[in-house]
């Protein structure tokens, strides 16, 4: 399939991304504390085959050539995450130098690359410690992320100008404290509720602190949103799917674009929100762009007794799905980029995720063919430059995920990298969805 690239500007960014706890280990090194996922991951059947970050992908060590990586794929943008317990290793209070001195030489290393970092400050991994004083269902959490994220701008942001605050919020505060299949693993809904706000809260503090340290700073936050639809055209399905919208969509960007928390969500919780004055103009501070993180569409049907926002996914038969048995719905990415276009009136976007895992072949010569990876990149980068042609400011495109890692509660198994990694010699070997990337990148350089 040949992709209509004229859409995107020539400065386009195309990038890779990857997450501190998912391929750094070293978790034990130079002064880093133990994150929720240090805690989670070891709490046997937590994780897929019981798998850990204690090594993933040894990136820590292995950065250099990591970034020779980014190059043969002619990249110049890289997205990664900085670990805070590396950094604040006591969540709040002195900064380790050491763990500070990892990211400097990397960022160095980046640039000398001719690489763009944008740099997450929060991908899941709280610090332990501040779990143990009540995590972010307090309000103390948000201050402490504000605080970190003071000391890494200002160590930084002479060369790093491209920031997010936090990914996915939503899978942090919901999943993490309501679902409970990700760190903290709770299952409870004013934990999460609560979780949310500070969450955003602590995303408005940190805005703040990275705009005092580093003015010339790009700032955005990373959602992972979803198009939801009805599974029918029941009035219960339909208001069902607005509900899981809420949940999705709205509880996250309502807020932060001065539109405070969706009432007919609040009264779906039922969960007061630790609200004090001034918090809503703090959540609501500028963002330069705002980052899109899209995978899969949703399809719900009306659950009263389940769990809020009371709408169960349903599996639809007779659609392409990846490995992680998600639907394959290009056209998802496009709605959400001109969403946050018309109904957000975004000035900039990036999408900061997108990719797919399938199982993975490696023939006898070492080489990964994945032709349906392959399909699923240039399916999207289509529906990306529709979106572009129809005037979504859409700026980059990190692909997910550089390097195949600790894909979260499925440890191991799933491969989203267009770097295969065999976890025994932490060999690197390029796919061909990796190949095909560089040959796209290669030609919107080119203008052909
Ligand atoms: C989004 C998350 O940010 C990332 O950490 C994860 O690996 C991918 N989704 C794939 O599930």
């Amino acid at each position: 399939m040949t992709i209509d690239l004229a859409a995107l500007p020539q400065d386009f960014l195309w990038g890779t991304a990857t997450s501190a706890y998912q391929i750094e280990g070293a978790v034990a090194e130079d002064g880093r504390s133990p994150s929720i996922w240090d805690t989670f991951s070891h709490t046997p059947g937590k994780i897929a085959g019981d798998d850990h970050g204690d090594t993933a992908c040894d990136h820590y060590h292995r950065w250099p050539e990591d970034i020779g990586l980014m190059r043969e794929l002619g990249a110049n943008a890289y997205r990664l995450s900085l670990s805070w317990p590396r950094v604040v290793p006591g969540g709040d209070g002195p900064p380790n130098p050491k763990g500070l001195d990892f990211y400097d030489r990397l960022i160095d290393g980046l640039l000398a690359a001719g690489i763009t970092p944008s740099v997450t400050l929060y991908h899941w991994d709280l610090p332990q410690v501040l779990q143990d004083r009540g995590g972010w269902p307090e309000r103390d959490t948000a201050e402490h992320f504000a605080a970190y994220a003071a000391v890494v701008a200002e160590r930084l942001g002479d060369r790093v100008t491209h920031w997010a605050t936090l990914n996915e919020p939503l899978c942090s505060a919901w999943i993490g404290h309501l679902e409970g299949t990700m760190a903290p693993g709770l299952t409870d809904l004013t934990a999460a509720v609560r979780a949310s706000y500070h969450l955003l809260l602590g995303h408005g503090l940190a805005v703040q602190a990275i705009r005092a340290a580093v003015p010339r700073a790009g700032i955005g936050i990373v959602n992972n949103l979803s198009t939801v639809h009805p599974a029918s055209d029941r009035p219960e399905d339909l208001a069902a799917a607005a509900r899981m919208d809420g949940h999705t969509n709205r509880w996250w960007l309502d807020p932060v674009h001065g539109r405070g928390f969706p009432s007919d969500m609040r009264e779906v919780y039922g969960v007061e929100l630790p609200e004090r004055e001034g918090d809503l103009a703090t959540i609501a501070a500028p963002l330069d762009w705002l980052g899109l993180n899209y995978y899969f569409p949703a399809w719900v049907s009306d659950d009263p007794d389940g769990p809020a926002p009371h709408a169960r996914s349903v599996r639809r038969s007779g659609v392409p799905r990846t490995g992680m048995d998600w639907e394959v719905d290009p056209s998802g990415i496009e709605t959400l980029l001109l969403r946050l276009t018309d109904e957000y009136g975004a000035r900039r976007l990036y999408v900061t995720e997108n990719g797919s895992a399938y199982p993975d072949v490696v023939r006898p010569d070492g080489t990964v063919d994945d032709p349906e990876r392959q399909a699923y990149l240039s399916g999207h980068l289509a529906a990306c430059a529709s979106a572009a042609r129809k005037g979504a400011p859409l700026a980059g495109y990190f692909a997910w995920s550089l390097l195949d890692n600790f894909e979260w509660a499925y440890g191991y198994d799933k491969r989203f990298g267009l770097v295969h990694v065999d976890y025994r010699t932490q060999a690197r070997t390029i796919k061909g969805t990796g190949r095909h990337y560089a040959d796209i990148i290669r030609r919107h350089r080119e203008g052909v």
